[in-house]
């Protein structure tokens, strides 16, 4: 796991989108997964900035969104179709055909999340993964005691989270209990997992995934069975980690290096499943 601290939650975004218009320049055709949270909106609104003022483009790339809340409609203020289309898809010329998110009013949930999974394999699998994680280490919705080899499927909230994502909605009985979410199998399988944290409220989970056992009771910890992590916090979120000096240290050795993997071409899977 390459973890990267930056300053504040603004050079964390902007150097969170780095790493995304590198993949795209590279990749133009690549294949995103995309998150919500409050944590991924500065990385979006510079990746507008970039296609704005140096054209980065969007039209050829693919995108999977992680999760969608149970019994909203797409159009609700809430859902994560709507947060998807007011952060980023209104803004930048990703084409509406290759952008992909879970229906949370889908009638047979199993159904629908067993064929988001296939759609995944046909655009080739995902090549990087954004993350965001919940404060208690959820990632996606996959809630602690979450299998962390689990697929796509309807899951239950923690009360935690309800809490949490409380702010969003006028009450907190509005907040749906339950949720689509990809798998941590499925998020395990990405190319590429770019994990991102921001705030003093995320520093204990942040420190168990990264320096933690591997445990279900923290999904995000699966992340350490991954190649290809990198995990990009601001100095608050990092307050809690003991090997804080080793991840400077080897941030600065490397820092001329890309920290996308040198080959990101990937074989065209076709599977089914
Ligand atoms: C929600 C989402 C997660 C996200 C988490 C953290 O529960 N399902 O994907 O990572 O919230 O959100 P925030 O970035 O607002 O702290």
């Amino acid at each position: 796991m390459r973890v990267i601290i930056e300053r504040d939650y603004d050079s964390m975004s902007r150097r969170a989108a780095s790493i995304v218009a590198e993949l795209i320049r590279r990749q133009p055709d690549a294949v995103l997964g995309l998150a919500t949270g409050s944590t991924p909106i500065g990385l979006y609104r510079e990746l507008i900035r970039l296609h704005r003022e140096e054209k980065l483009d969007f039209a050829r790339l693919t995108t999977f969104n992680l999760d969608e809340y149970e019994g909203l409609p797409a159009g609700h203020p809430q859902s994560y179709h709507h947060f998807m289309k007011d952060h980023l898809f209104a803004h930048v010329n990703l084409k509406s055909k290759r952008t992909h998110l879970l229906d949370g009013l889908a009638r047979d949930a199993a159904r629908a999340c067993a064929a988001y999974e296939r759609r995944i394999l046909k655009a080739g699998g995902i090549d990087l993964q954004l993350l965001g994680i919940g404060g208690d280490g959820h990632i996606g919705f996959n809630e602690p005691g979450s299998s962390l080899a689990g697929r796509t499927e309807l899951v239950l909230l923690h009360p935690r989270t309800i809490a949490d994502n409380g702010r969003f909605f006028d009450r907190l009985e509005d907040v749906p209990r339950r949720a689509l979410s990809m798998g941590v199998g499925t998020i395990l399988e990405a190319r590429v997992c770019l994990i991102l944290a921001s705030g003093k409220n995320k520093a204990e989970a942040w420190a168990r995934m990264i320096e933690g056992p591997i445990s279900a009771q923290l999904p995000a910890s699966a992340l350490q069975l991954h190649p290809q992590v990198i995990a990009l916090c601001d100095e608050a979120a990092a307050a809690n980690l003991q090997h804080i000096d080793r991840y400077r240290h080897a941030a600065e050795v490397l820092a001329d290096q890309s920290l996308l993997p040198a080959n990101l071409k990937r074989k065209r899977a076709r599977r089914r499943v």
